[in-house]
């Protein structure tokens, strides 16, 4: 395994060092390694425990989570350096999730850019910036996938979409970690939660996950490994059990999975107190039997938990533990503190001087921009009057700003916005009034995002009477996404919903920024609504990627990573579903359907246009029939028929008709983007071949079956072209 281009069991070195130094260590100072407790500065989960300083002191913790800055961070190293026995260094980590100090779009609005190289820059130089605030490990990627938006946590992730968030994965990993770890601008990341969080029932966070051991690692296991191929350094485990057993004390997934099949060599560490949870969850009668079952599945480290502090050397006398095992755990600890040159020079990363000139550089700010205007969606964009409402016309003079949204600084840095700075933040009104320096903006909150307060409805609606043009800029709040913060109903929150109809009401044409973490259900604003940009919580520079789309200065490009369901009750409703063996027919009572709602999304996996219209035509495959491991060569022509330069993201799907299981009805294989001016058209190649087609067969085997397939190839996962080939 290469980490970070230091090969962590190559360095023959290293390990004598570091067999050397756990010579010297009592059975104390071991387990003090493996203890991460979070400093005062902030808060992550449900409990804080004081006096980690003493901990430190003592040896009885080597790693703290939740200390930033330079200064601060120098400090409480210089105690572990100087103060301790044996001056092992400190490990810092944080939840850098999407940006430190300057925060980029929330991982699902960034996915939606479908832009590998975009979300690798966000990942490298949110690392530049943690690195230069005191930080070593970031826990990050996330990568769990999601197909409920009722989870508030599908914010944090890359959609729903397996392998496009395997993509997605190793571009974070590349980002963060770089080509050396010990480089003062790379972060260790972490990839989290193993294993499949993002499938809680009812969508509620922390609930129960079951599934077949072929939807696990068919749909869900793939990004970890993914980031664990791509030489990802640790490993965070998830809250939830999985198939009975919780994934902190789940040996199938910490050994099996793994260490066995996929080799990993890094270290494991636990979420937020989750091995005291296994008490609650009724695996362990009390936390030292939950401590000695999280050794022995393979856990390296305890977060939060004090359990191995507390238990771990009373385990060892009974013989419940091995001390092989707690030393194995040590030294990949220790591994990753020398693979970030922590032994060399453990103050490498507080160094004031760098930190002054990096946090909110240009450099920063310019990418937190354009990565917000490439993750914004455009969902619908009607001709009021015969033109197109977007981009905003030259000639409009008064516009009327309104919404909870327009004029905030923080819910614009959305969730796990770790130590951003709201104030930071460029609104959506400042963004506007600088973009359109004749026009006038008329600005009114007309309501919050939470309370059913109406007294603002009068003057919102004053101000949009007397307006050429509304801008609406809507949604959830920044706690209304993200851990712990799942929804039952997903439609605006507060009395937003009343407020968008009274607007409506005016008669104006109206546009809604609809700013959220999350999918909502917002089919009234579909049917009634001529434009609507889905932006998602873009981060610092929100206002003026926005603005930029809104003005026409970029031509929006997103495509959607989620599915947006009509209702709730739709939930979950994912693009590569299964036929199932009465597919709807609106002929035929007895199918698959509801009474009460279309079995269609309201906007498919993959939609989002463009202020240009993209059209698709001449799919052509090179063989009607290809062999194992020969290439099928798919072609087709984009053309643009629209008036703007636009980027286009064209997507490859495909089916497998028969199986000796079940397959979806599509599966994501390919995706390339084109820019076109307008009038230009381009021919563009896809090629496929039988390692694209495997799944888990009848018999669990990963490979392709012969038979009959289809090729789709369109704007999204709905509107496609479509022709057939077999594998023979
Ligand atoms: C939280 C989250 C996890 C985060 C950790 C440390 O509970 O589940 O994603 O990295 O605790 O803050």
């Amino acid at each position: 395994m290469v980490l970070g281009g230091i090969s962590l069991y190559g360095q023959e070195n290293v390990n004598r060092k570091i067999e050397a130094l756990m010579g010297k260590m009592t059975l104390e100072e071991k387990i003090g390694q493996l203890t991460l407790f979070t400093s005062g500065w902030d808060q992550t989960g449900p409990t804080l425990h004081d006096g980690y300083k003493e901990d430190v002191k003592s040896g009885r913790c080597g790693n703290l989570f939740n200390a930033h800055t330079a200064a601060y961070n120098r400090e409480l190293q210089r105690i572990a350096i100087e103060e301790t026995r044996l001056g092992i260094p400190l490990l810092f980590g944080y939840d850098v999730i999407h940006g430190y100090k300057t925060i980029f779009p929330i991982p699902l609005a960034e996915a939606c850019s479908w832009d590998m190289a975009l979300a690798e820059k966000s990942a490298h130089l949110a690392a530049k910036e943690a690195a230069a605030g005191g930080l070593h490990w970031t826990f990050n990627p996330m990568v769990d996938i999601a197909r409920d938006p009722r989870w508030g946590r599908i914010a944090e992730g890359t959609g729903e979409d397996t392998w496009l968030g395997s993509q997605i994965a190793v571009a974070k990993v590349k980002g963060y970690q770089g080509n050396d770890l010990s480089d003062p601008t790379t972060l260790l990341a972490c990839v989290k939660h193993f294993a499949a969080y993002g499938a809680p029932q009812a969508g509620r966070d922390y609930h129960t996950v079951d599934m077949s051991e072929r939807v696990l690692r068919e749909v869900y296991l793939p990004p970890y490994k993914a980031a664990i191929d791509a030489g990802v350094g640790t490993v965070m485990t998830s809250f939830n059990e999985l198939d009975g057993v919780p994934a902190t004390g789940n040996d199938f997934l910490m050994e099996q999975i793994l260490r066995k099949e996929w080799g990993f060599e890094g270290f494991v560490v636990t979420d937020y107190t989750s091995i005291n949870e296994m008490v609650p969850h009724g695996f362990s009668k009390d936390e030292k039997q939950a401590g000695e079952q999280a050794l022995n599945a393979g856990v390296d480290m305890d977060m939060q938990g004090a359990v191995y502090q507390s238990h771990l050397a009373q385990l060892v006398k009974e013989n419940k533990v091995k001390i092989t095992d707690i030393d194995q755990a040590v030294f990949r600890i220790l591994k990753m503190k020398y693979a970030l040159g922590l032994f060399d020079d453990p103050y490498r990363y507080s160094n004031e001087e760098r930190e002054k000139n990096t946090l909110f550089s240009k450099e920063m700010m310019d990418h937190a921009r354009e990565a917000g205007r490439k993750s914004i969606v455009l969902l619908k964009n009607e001709s009021i009057e015969g033109r197109p409402l977007l981009p905003l016309a030259k000639s409009i003079q008064k516009i009327a700003l309104i919404g909870p949204l327009a004029d905030n600084q923080e819910d614009l840095l959305g969730t796990w916005h770790a130590a951003g700075d709201a104030s930071k933040v460029v609104t959506l009104k400042q963004a506007l009034t600088d973009a359109l320096p004749n026009a006038t903006i008329t600005y009114s909150q007309g309501c919050s995002t939470e309370t059913d307060n109406r007294d603002g409805f009068g003057p919102a609606m004053d101000a949009a009477k007397a307006a050429d043009v509304v801008i609406m800029a809507i949604g959830e709040n920044y706690r209304q996404s993200g851990e712990a913060a799942s929804r039952s109903e997903l439609g605006l929150p507060g009395a937003q919903q009343a407020l968008l109809e009274a607007i409506y009401q005016t008669g104006k044409p109206v546009i809604v920024v609809l700013m959220a973490g999350r999918p909502l259900t917002i089919s009234w604003m579909h049917d009634h609504v001529p434009a609507i940009v889905n932006t998602w919580h873009l981060g610092t520079m929100a206002g003026p990627a926005i603005a930029d789309v809104l003005t026409g200065a970029y031509n929006p490009s997103g495509k959607l990573v989620i599915t947006f369901p009509r209702n709730v009750g739709q939930i979950p409703i994912y693009y590569n579903m299964k036929n199932t063996g009465r597919p709807f027919d609106a002929k035929n009572k007895y199918t698959s359907k509801y009474l009460d709602v279309d079995n269609t999304p309201l906007y498919p996996f993959g939609y989002g246009l463009s202020y240009t219209r993209f059209k698709y035509s001449n799919l052509k495959l090179s063989k009607s029939t290809i062999g194992f491991n020969e290439d099928l060569k798919v072609t087709i022509t984009i053309s643009n028929d629209g008036e703007y330069t636009g980027e286009e993201t064209a997507q490859l799907y495909i089916r497998d008709l028969v199986g000796s299981v079940t397959r979806p009805v599509k599966e994501l294989k390919a995706f390339q983007k084109v820019v076109l001016q307008p009038g230009e058209s381009k021919t563009i190649s896809f090629y496929l071949r039988s390692d694209d087609l495997r799944f888990y067969t009848r018999s669990m085997e990963y490979k392709a079956e012969a038979g009959d397939f289809k090729v789709f190839v369109g704007g999204d996962s709905a509107d496609v072209l479509e022709a057939d080939f077999e594998l023979k």
